[in-house]
């Protein structure tokens, strides 16, 4: 069976990414449609040699859609995706906007692949900063059982979409030039707040608003997210997590500092090296006697989610600290949504 595919938000940083993994998917693809806004109807992009004209999203362009591969915002998602499941078709999801619905799995294929056989036609992709630590410690929790996860973040600016890089691009050129790089930022941290500071040669503590509880949401996700992929419920409290969320100067591929504990203390550095290493998407790039470390810079562009500077806490028997990078808009992102939709195609589930 072939697939008639649509993308949501086809033009965006996301959506151009999904169009290309796509391409290089295993999914047998019928047609290919590509949506965005009146902004950017017309545009033209290719799709394998094909060129392809984007289109503006109505609930009409779902009509005859198979698959529904989404990052248009959560906003646009709740709009259309109820219509195109309506219509018969199944959608992978990257926005939040569903993701803590009861009745929507969250998925990273090769952590809780089973997850999506309870779709109602909706499958939501994790945030971009959970799935890569999902992926590296979820080899853990099989072997070692996991009791806490400590998380700091250092996320690039594309996860704001393509306007951050933009926008961190031209702060930068006006640092350099000796202008006022203020005026640039119109965009960071979140669109979704009042002020705006600059990226360039900064760090900003804020993803996403912050809420009353004193999380950013990105913080909030991250807890909540983990916990419903890791044990199937939002709220488990079998592991504690508490995460920290920054936005670094860098346009791709996130970083992660993460440190855990872990139910068998007999564990030892090899042995969680050896079950990073073992579990498939996962590269182990720790090698400290030649500087081999996971970096941004080597990570982007790549689907595997890169884990080094494993070590021991020395002070806290089972407990350790890692590093873990792996570029956000791909298997944070575009290539986690398309392998979610290749395992549905495997499972015989759209
Ligand atoms: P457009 O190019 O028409 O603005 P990014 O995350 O890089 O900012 O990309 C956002 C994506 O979501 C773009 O493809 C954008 O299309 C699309 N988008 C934004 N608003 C809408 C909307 N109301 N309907 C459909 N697509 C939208």
């Amino acid at each position: 069976r072939e697939y008639n595919v649509a993308i949501l938000g086809a033009t965006g940083a996301v959506g151009r990414r999904m169009i290309d993994q796509l391409a290089k998917s295993t999914i047998p693809v019928k047609s290919v449609k590509l949506l965005a806004s009146s902004r950017s109807a017309g545009t033209v992009l290719k799709f394998r040699d094909q060129d392809l004209v984007v289109e503006e999203t109505t609930p009409e362009s779902f009509d005859g859609v198979d698959l529904v591969l989404s990052s248009a915002g959560g906003a646009v998602s709740k709009k259309f995706l109820p219509e195109a499941v309506k219509r018969g078709a199944v959608c992978v999801d990257n926005t939040s906007a569903f993701r803590m619905e009861p009745d929507v799995p969250l998925v990273v294929p090769e952590v809780n692949p089973d997850a999506l056989k309870e779709h109602h036609g909706i499958i939501a992709n994790p945030n971009c900063s959970t799935i890569q630590m999902v992926m590296a410690l979820e080899p853990i929790r099989r072997k070692f059982g996991l009791k806490q996860i400590i998380v700091s973040t250092y996320q690039a600016a594309s996860g704001a979409g393509q306007a951050a890089i933009e926008e961190l691009k031209k702060e930068a050129q006006d640092y350099l030039d000796g202008k006022d790089m203020q005026a640039d930022a119109q965009i960071l941290p979140t669109k979704g707040d009042k002020k705006h500071y600059p990226l360039a040669f900064n760090l900003l503590p804020q993803i996403d608003v912050l809420e009353d509880s004193g999380y950013s949401h990105e913080e909030w996700k991250m807890i909540h997210e983990t916990k419903k992929i890791m044990l199937n419920d939002m709220n488990a409290k079998d592991i504690k997590v508490t995460a920290t969320c920054v936005r670094v100067p860098v346009p791709i591929a996130h970083g992660e500092s993460v440190y855990f504990t872990v139910e068998d203390e007999s564990a030892t550095t090899q042995d969680i090296m050896a079950a990073v290493a073992d579990f498939p998407g996962v590269v182990l790039e720790d090698d400290i006697k030649h500087q081999i470390y996971p970096q941004p810079i080597n990570a982007a562009g790549k689907r595997e989610t890169f884990v080094g500077r494993i070590r021991p806490d020395y002070e806290n028997p089972g407990a350790f600290n890692m590093w873990i990078v792996a570029d956000n808009l791909l298997k944070g992102a575009a290539w986690n949504t398309v392998e979610n939709a290749e395992y549905l195609v495997k499972m015989n589930l759209i």
